[in-house]
Order: structure tokens, then sequence, then C-alpha cells
């Protein structure tokens, strides 16, 4: 086995693949890792460049789990909670994991044992942001994003986006966690603060959110439940990986 890489559990790895490299070949080994139930939902999609997103995807995700435990990737196992969130079974160490594609981009964050989201975002310039933010956002966010200068509204727009995706995606609920129970507070600053509804009986100390822009044109955030640790020591490390090829 080659040597485990070290991730701390106050730490999520990143890894992000531009799926516009991926050759066909490299497709075929991709395809060789994917379990019989993979195959068949990969041949269910309509269009080629959504089948190959999803190889690329399930690659990912195999390959990437397999760098931090002694566990071939074709070896690996999932099920879905109640609201579709996928989760190892049978992992001999509590490995976690979400993933998000968008445009040309799939991205994995992976920890130990703590709930973790990741949302990436192609930031289409066709999108009326303000129609959008009107039906999804909560008050506060949209007063902060209606109060900024128009060439600033897009960007903002999808930094509330993806950081309310990736606190729903943390915590399994997606969106029936209720868009009206959580409100982001951004500004100037690098600061992200979040309230909850007393329903949620969540507690924003539990949490660290960040917010990334890997590459032009994407927006992407990441939710962690820190818990008990201190925020201090969180860290995040980023990786660009062709699985199989390096
Ligand atoms: C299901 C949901 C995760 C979809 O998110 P998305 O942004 O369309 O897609 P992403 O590419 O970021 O994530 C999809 C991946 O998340 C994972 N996922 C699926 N359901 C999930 C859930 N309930 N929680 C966490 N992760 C989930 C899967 O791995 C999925 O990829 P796969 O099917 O290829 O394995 C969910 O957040 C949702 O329904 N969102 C609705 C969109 C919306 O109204 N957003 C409002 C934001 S203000």
């Amino acid at each position: 086995m080659s040597e485990v890489l070290p991730l701390a559990d106050n730490e999520v790895h990143i890894w992000s693949v531009d799926t516009s490299c991926v050759s066909p070949e490299l497709i075929a080994g991709y395809r060789a890792l994917m379990s019989a139930q993979e195959l068949e939902r990969n041949g269910r999609y309509r269009f080629e460049h959504s089948r190959h997103t999803d190889c690329v995807a399930r690659a990912l995700v195999r390959t990437v789990l397999s760098r931090y435990v002694d566990k071939a990737p074709t070896e690996w196992t999932f099920a879905k909670g109640e609201h579709g969130k996928p989760e190892l079974t049978h992992s001999p160490q509590p490995l976690r994991f979400n993933l998000s594609h968008s445009g040309d981009y799939v991205v994995c964050a992976v920890s130990w044992q703590k709930d973790v989201g990741l949302d990436i975002e192609y930031i289409e310039r066709k999108n009326d942001v303000l129609a959008i933010a009107d039906r999804f956002f909560s008050k506060p966010e949209l007063t902060d994003l209606f109060a900024l200068p128009s060439a600033r509204q897009e960007d903002r727009f999808f930094d509330y986006w993806t950081l309310k995706e990736a606190y729903m995606k943390a915590h399994g609920q997606g969106i029936s966690l209720g868009l009206g129970n959580f409100s982001f507070k951004l500004d100037d600053s690098d600061a992200i603060g979040v309230s909850f509804a007393d329903k949620l009986e969540d507690n924003p100390a539990d949490w660290c959110f960040r917010l990334f822009y890997p590459v032009p044109k994407y927006s992407m955030a990441l939710a962690f439940r820190i818990g008990d640790e201190n925020p201090q020591r969180f860290s995040v490390r980023q990786f660009s990986t062709i699985p199989l090829q390096g």
C-alpha cells in the first residue's frame, strides 16, 4: 500500500478535478472502479457531459478516500441517509466526505468523523440573481445584497448561495432544513457569521465556514462542524488532481 495522507481532526482536505482534462482512456479506468449500481445509474444520465462528470465524481471519491485509509478504491461501499446524503458503510475508520459538481469541476471534501459539506457553483452570468435571492434568501441576507452596488451583487449572491448549500449539505437534511431557519452574515472582512432559528437547535459556535474562489468563474463554500474544538486551529488544504493520473 502507498503511504496514507495525514489528516488532523480539525482539518478538512478539498480535492478538485477539472473534468475537461479527463481523457476517454481515463474514463474507462474510472468505470472499472465503479460498482454495478453506480454504472447502472451512470447509464441513466441523458447527456454525455453528465455521464462524464459522474464517472469523474465516482472515481474522485473512491481514489481520494483510499489516500486516508488502507482500502482499495473499488472496495468502498456507500449508503444514502434519509435526505440523500451519501456516507461510507463498513469503513474501518470514521472518514466523512462530501461531493459537489458544477460546470467543469468536481470537488470532494474529506474529514474525520465530523459533519462536512461542500458546494461549488459555476457563476453563470445569465442568472437573474436578485430574483433567485428574493425566493431563497433570508431577510438580512437580502438587505445586505440589495444594499451593494450592482457590480458586486452577483459575487455576493454566490457567496450566500454556496454557504447555504454547504451548511445544508453538512447537516445532511438538505432543503428540508428550511431556508428561513438560518441566515448568513457577510461584510467586507473575512468574517462569516451565521444565526439559526431556535427550532434548528444548532449553535453558530459549533461551525466553521470558509469561502473559496478556486478558479475564475467558480465560487465554493465549505461548512465544517468543529464542535468543541478550537476554531483557531481549524485548517483547510486544497489539492488539484486527476484520478488515476496524479
Ligand atoms: C441535494 C442537494 C445536495 C443538491 O445540491 P446541488 O448544489 O444541486 O448539487 P451538488 O453538486 O453541490 O451536490 C450533489 C452531491 O451532494 C451529495 N448529496 C446528495 N444529497 C445530499 C444531502 N442531502 N446532503 C449532503 N450531500 C448530499 C451527493 O454526493 C451529490 O452528488 P452525487 O449525486 O453525484 O453523488 C441539496 O442541497 C438541494 O436539494 N439543494 C436544493 C437547491 C436549493 O434550493 N438551494 C437553495 C440555496 S439558497
